[in-house]
C-alpha cells in the first residue's frame, strides 16, 4: 500500500528512534526538561522570536495563539477554506469566545487589501479585529506559498491598525525550502507562528508556538489548563530535534516527486490539477467532471493498494512524504493513471 493520504503518516526513522531513546530527560511541567528546553530555544532563535513553546499538536499551537491574541467577543479574520477555519472543530468560539471572517484568497494566499477591507472600523456596535491569520503553506489550496512581500504588505495593513497577526506554519518548513527563503525571514512580519514537526519533517508528534516572551507565558498557562502540559516530553523533543537537523532538505525531493504525480494526475481523463499550485509536497486534483464522488474514487485507489484523501466531494489530495520514495509516487501515479484511465 502507498500512503499518500497526508504527511503525517510517516513513521519516526531507526535514527530519529535513537535519539529519541536517548533522550535527555526532566519534568517539563517544572520547566525541567533539557531537550524540550533546548528544542524551545532552538526554533525561537531559527525563527528570530524571543521564545517558543513545545505542545502537541498543531491545532493546539494556532488556538493558543487565538487565546493569546484576543478577548471574548473579538472577531479573527481568516482565510476561507484554512485549516482553523474548517478543520480546528470550531475551537476558536469554544475555547476563545470569538468570531471569525472568512476571506477568499486566490489560491488561499490573501492580499494586503483584502485584509484592510476585513479589518472593521472602530465604531462601537461592531465587533473588534484583534487577529489575522494566514497559512504558509496553504493545504487545502494544494500547498501554495506566500510570497514574502505579500505577508509583509499585509503586516504593514495589520501593526498600524493595532492588529496582530499570527502564521499558521504547519509546512512552513516546505515554503521554505521551495522559495529558497528562510523561515526566519517570514516570521519577522507576524507576530506569533505555529510551526509542525510531525508533517513533512516526520516526528512522531509535535508543534510550537513561537511569538514574544510575554505571549509564550501565557500560551503555557492555557497549555496546562487544556491538560497539555507533558512531562518527561524531551522523548518527543528529541525526535522534533532530529527531524530540524536531518529533514529539512530533504523536502526538495518531496516537491519534485508531488510535481510529477501532478502531471501523471493531470493526464488522467477527466481530472484537473492545477499545476501551478503545486509548488510543495500537496496535489489536489479537481474530479467533478468524471462525475464519480471523491469518495468512490478514494476507494477504488485504495482497492488498487493506493492511499489518497477526499477533500470534498469533488477533489481528491495526494501528499508526498519522506516515507514515500520517488519510485513509490511513480508507481502510484500510475496505478491511479491505469485505474482511472479505463472506460466503464
Ligand atoms: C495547515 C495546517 N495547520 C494545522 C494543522 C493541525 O495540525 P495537527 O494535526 O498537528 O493538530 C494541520 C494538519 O494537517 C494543517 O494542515
Amino acid at each position: 500500500m502507498i500512503d499518500l493520504r497526508s504527511d503525517t503518516v510517516t513513521k519516526p526513522s531507526d535514527g530519529m528512534r535513537e535519539a529519541m531513546a536517548r533522550a535527555e530527560v526532566g519534568d517539563d511541567v517544572y520547566g525541567e526538561d533539557p531537550t524540550v528546553n533546548l528544542l524551545q530555544e532552538r526554533v525561537a532563535d531559527l525563527l528570530g522570536k524571543e521564545a517558543a513553546l513545545f505542545v502537541p499538536s498543531g491545532v493546539m499551537a494556532n488556538q493558543l495563539a487565538l487565546k493569546c491574541h484576543t478577548q471574548p467577543g473579538d472577531e479573527v479574520v481568516v482565510e476561507s477554506s484554512s485549516h482553523i477555519f474548517l478543520y480546528e472543530t470550531g475551537a476558536p468560539a469554544w475555547l476563545s469566545n470569538v468570531q471569525l471572517a472568512t476571506v477568499d484568497g486566490a489560491d488561499g494566499i490573501l492580499s494586503a487589501p483584502d485584509v484592510a477591507k476585513a479589518i472593521r472600523s472602530s465604531a462601537y456596535y461592531l465587533p473588534k479585529t484583534s487577529l489575522v491569520c494566514l497559512e504558509n503553506t496553504h493545504n487545502k489550496a494544494g500547498g501554495t506559498i506566500y510570497p514574502l512581500e505579500v505577508i509583509r504588505d499585509i503586516q504593514g495593513v495589520t501593526r498600524p491598525r493595532g492588529v496582530q497577526l499570527h502564521l499558521d506554519g504547519a509546512r512552513l518548513w516546505n515554503a521554505s525550502v521551495a522559495a529558497n527563503v528562510h523561515v526566519r525571514e517570514y516570521a519577522q512580519y507576524v507576530d506569533s507562528l505555529s510551526v509542525c514537526f510531525s508533517k513533512g519533517l516526520g516526528a512522531p508528534v509535535g508543534s510550537a508556538l513561537v511569538s514574544s516572551r510575554n505571549i509564550i507565558e501565557q500560551a503555557r498557562k492555557y497549555r496546562k489548563m487544556l491538560g497539555g502540559g507533558m512531562r518527561q516530553s524531551g522523548i518527543l523533543a528529541a525526535g522534533a530535534l532530529y527531524a530540524l537537523d536531518h529533514n529539512i532538505e530533504r523536502l526538495a525531493t518531496d516537491h519534485r516527486n508531488a510535481f510529477a504525480l501532478a502531471q501523471t494526475m493531470t493526464s488522467i481523463p477527466d481530472w484537473h490539477v492545477k499545476l501551478e499550485t503545486v509548488q510543495t509536497n500537496i496535489v489536489i486534483a479537481d474530479i467533478s467532471a468524471t462525475g464519480t464522488s471523491a469518495s468512490a474514487i478514494v476507494k477504488k485507489a485504495h482497492e488498487a493498494g493506493v492511499l489518497i484523501s477526499d477533500m470534498s466531494e469533488t477533489a481528491v489530495r495526494a501528499v508526498t512524504h519522506l516515507d514515500a520514495t520517488a519510485s513509490d509516487v511513480e508507481r502510484a501515479g500510475k496505478i491511479l493513471q491505469e485505474i482511472f484511465s479505463r472506460r466503464g
